[in-house]
């Protein structure tokens, strides 16, 4: 009778640990590795609790894109680097930081598999620019964006300002002077312009644009205006033409290409 009690008791101390460790259905049909870091779906997703393949599979992410796991490696150092390169900031926030002209990557990375965000790099939506990224450089990437995601999963995502409407014909001044040969993704008027001659011009007067000015330079207004004058004052060979604006337009111009919503550190 007492050994009973005993053992139910025993029964009931031991219940609560096996209730959060539940058996790792992966490991019907892999090798256990890097168990003293955690858990398959720890460093993986997926589904541990069942053992068919494509809903243990379910939001998997891919042996390639689990580096970010380990800590600090050379695939989230060399994302980072891209990411900067590339400036991906200037339209997302990643990592805590970027301006809010599309989708937060933090918030994306931390709801969509990483096969569809890679997707999105080899196919680019409308107004992102095709960078023609091989798989190597999107495993650098994904690896970059996951751990950036990692450390900003509380992250909202806030108001993404921008509303994607191309089908209204648009009047305002970027539309009609700049909009034939440049795109770009504004907070007050949405995505502007049809044109893939010249640069995507998304996030120009903000902290994340390539420092493109005089090839080492941040743009401000009174540099963008003296562009404007005429481009091969300031860079020999510049295959855009002077555009002339009145005051007023100018003003509306800047007023477009402002950007108010950046998160910064
Ligand atoms: C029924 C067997 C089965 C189960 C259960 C299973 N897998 Fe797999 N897994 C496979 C097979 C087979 C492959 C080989 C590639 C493929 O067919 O997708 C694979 C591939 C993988 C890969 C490599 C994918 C890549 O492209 O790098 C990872 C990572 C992985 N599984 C993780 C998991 C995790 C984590 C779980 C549990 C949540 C799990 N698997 C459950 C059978 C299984
Ligand atoms: C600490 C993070 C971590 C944990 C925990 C972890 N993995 Fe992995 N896994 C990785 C990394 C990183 C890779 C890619 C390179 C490597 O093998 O080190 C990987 C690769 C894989 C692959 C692909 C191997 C290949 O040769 O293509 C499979 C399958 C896999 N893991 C399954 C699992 C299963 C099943 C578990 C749970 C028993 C698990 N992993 C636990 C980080 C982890
Ligand atoms: C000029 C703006 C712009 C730049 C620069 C840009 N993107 Fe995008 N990106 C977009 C737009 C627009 C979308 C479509 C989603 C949306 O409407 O916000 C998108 C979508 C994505 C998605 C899919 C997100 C999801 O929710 O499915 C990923 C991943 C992504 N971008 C990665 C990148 C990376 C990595 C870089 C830098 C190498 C980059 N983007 C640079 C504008 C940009
Ligand atoms: C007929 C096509 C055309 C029109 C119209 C045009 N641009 Fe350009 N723009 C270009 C081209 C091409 C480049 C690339 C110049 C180069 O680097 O040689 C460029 C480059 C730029 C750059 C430099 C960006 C960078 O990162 O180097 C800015 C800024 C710019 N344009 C702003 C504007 C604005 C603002 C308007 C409208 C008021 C405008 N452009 C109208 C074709 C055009």
């Amino acid at each position: 009778m007492v050994s009973a009690v005993l053992i139910i008791a025993l029964l009931l101390v031991s219940l609560p640990a096996w209730g959060e460790q539940p058996r790792q259905m992966c490991q019907v049909c892999h090798p256990v590795h890097y168990a003293e870091r955690g858990g398959c779906p720890d460093c993986h997703r997926g589904n541990p609790s069942s053992d068919r393949k494509n809903i243990a599979h379910a939001g998997l992410i891919p042996g390639k894109y689990t580096y970010f796991a380990l800590g600090d490696q050379p695939h989230v150092k060399n994302g980072n680097r891209l990411i900067d390169q590339y400036a991906c900031r200037r339209c997302h926030v990643i990592d805590g930081r970027g301006n809010r002209l599309a989708v937060s990557l933090d918030v994306a990375a931390a709801g969509k598999t990483p096969v569809e965000l890679a997707g999105s790099i080899r196919r680019p939506a409308e107004f992102m620019p095709d960078f023609g990224m091989d798989e190597a450089r999107i495993t650098y990437l994904l690896n970059a964006l996951l751990a950036g995601s990692h450390r900003h999963t509380t992250d909202g995502g806030g108001p993404v300002a921008v509303h994607f409407d191309t089908a209204r014909k648009k009047s305002d001044v970027f539309s009609i002077k700049c909009g034939s040969c440049h795109r770009l993704l504004s907070e007050k008027r949405g995505a502007l312009g049809k044109g893939n001659i010249g640069p995507n011009l998304s996030g120009l007067l903000s902290n994340y644009y390539p420092k493109t000015f005089r090839n080492s330079e941040a743009w401000t207004v009174r540099r963008l205006k003296s562009w404007l004058d005429n481009p091969r004052t300031i860079k020999t060979g510049a295959r855009m033409r002077p555009v002339i604006l009145t005051g007023q337009e100018f003003s509306e111009l800047v007023d477009i290409l402002k950007v108010e919503h950046a998160e910064e550190i």
